[in-house]
């Protein structure tokens, strides 16, 4: 097959994680007979500085253009001023709004190998297999937002049919899987939580009989994630609480460098990118963890270009470097030999010769 990849590398480690993302991708087409044509474009906080925009026109066109649009990272410390007109947030927002992307699935998975990784103990961890399906276009990050010297007000509205649709996103991955929804909202305060539960229930009755729904309140979920994370399967909620409990359900998996993203519409078309960020404290050290860009891709090959044998060999091959050893600095266990983000790329790059 020939693809057309967009590829946004971004600030920070983004340029880094982004090229060992690469080098894997095109591992996978010299050994499976694909010819994957990556083109860059400007994004970000670099784009700022190039364009004055963090999302150039011919960015936007670009990807809309391509069959599957990889993201790095954005951000940092030279475009966050309190009073900075542009930042390269907003890019990224209207780029999920323009492709369509309403779904982001986030899976959190813990490789055994790394259990010593994480801040949580080993029989708290045990097992954990768990998709958040987070809201992506709408919601408070989306809402009017005004300010002045004395009061800030940012909105939060939600439809009926946005909510509709992201449940059966939700619903269907819930049915390939152990076919269990959680659907998190805050409905004993807000309106759009309401509005959430009586959609989702609504939905879930109607259509997936056959999926187990239940509720639970942002609060204690955020509780529950890591008193008993093994219980969930899939997780369906609102963007921002979907935005807060993913970087906290990371540590389950070790590290945040570790989780990949994609971003789903109705069109086969998808925005993946890793869910960290653009790490400027650690950028340009060649220390930064590519193993999220790379499982990015594999999601990308699975859900925008439907080579699903090719996304488990990127997965194992993943698999088998860090069982091989591979740690870059945030996964290694104290005093263990690190590698840098090319050597982490090199290893699964072996691994995927070895097949
Ligand atoms: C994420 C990030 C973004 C978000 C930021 C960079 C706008 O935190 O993808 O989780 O809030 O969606
Ligand atoms: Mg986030």
């Amino acid at each position: 097959m020939k693809a057309q990849i967009a590829v946004l590398e971004g600030d920070g480690i983004g340029p880094e994680v982004v090229a060992e993302g690469l080098r894997c991708l095109h591992g996978i087409g010299s050994a499976f007979g694909h010819e994957f044509a990556a083109t860059p474009f400007a994004f970000g906080g670099a784009a700022i500085d190039a364009t004055g925009d963090p999302l150039p026109a011919d960015t936007l066109k670009g990807c809309l253009e391509a069959d599957a649009v990889l993201l790095g990272a954005i951000g940092g410390p030279k475009w966050s001023a309190p009073d900075a007109k542009v930042r390269p947030e907003q890019g990224l927002l209207r780029l999920r709004k323009e492709l369509g992307v309403y779904a982001n699935l986030r899976p959190v998975k813990l490789h055994p190998c790394l259990v010593g990784a994480s801040t949580l103990k080993p029989e708290v961890l045990a097992s954990v297999d768990l998709v958040f399906v987070r809201e992506l276009t709408g919601g408070i990050y989306f809402g009017e937002k005004r300010r002045d010297a004395n009061v800030a007000v940012d909105v939060c509205t939600y439809s009926v049919a946005e909510v509709e649709r992201i449940t059966r996103v939700a619903a269907r991955l819930a049915r390939q899987r152990r076919r269990k929804l959680t659907s998190i909202d805050k409905s004993n305060v807000l309106e759009t939580s309401r509005l959430w539960r009586e959609v989702t229930s609504r939905v879930m009755k109607s259509e997936f009989a056959d999926v187990a729904l239940d509720h639970v309140l942002v609060d204690a979920a955020a509780m529950h994630l890591i008193r008993r994370p093994s219980d969930f399967d899939v997780l369906v909620t609102e963007n921002m609480f979907g935005d807060i409990l993913t970087d906290e359900a990371s540590m389950l998996a070790g590290s945040l460098g570790l989780l990949p993203s994609a971003s789903l519409g109705d069109a086969k078309r998808g925005l993946y990118e890793p869910i960290h960020g653009s790490a400027p404290d650690i950028a340009g050290r060649g220390i930064a963890n590519p193993v999220g860009t790379i499982l990015s891709l594999a999601l990308l090959l699975r859900h925008s270009l439907e080579l699903v044998k090719e996304a488990d060999a990127l997965e194992a091959a993943v698999g088998r470097a860090l069982e091989s050893g591979a740690r870059t600095p945030d996964i290694a266990a104290k005093g263990e030999k690190t590698v840098s983000t090319r050597a982490m790329g090199d290893a699964v790059l072996a691994e995927l010769k070895r097949g």
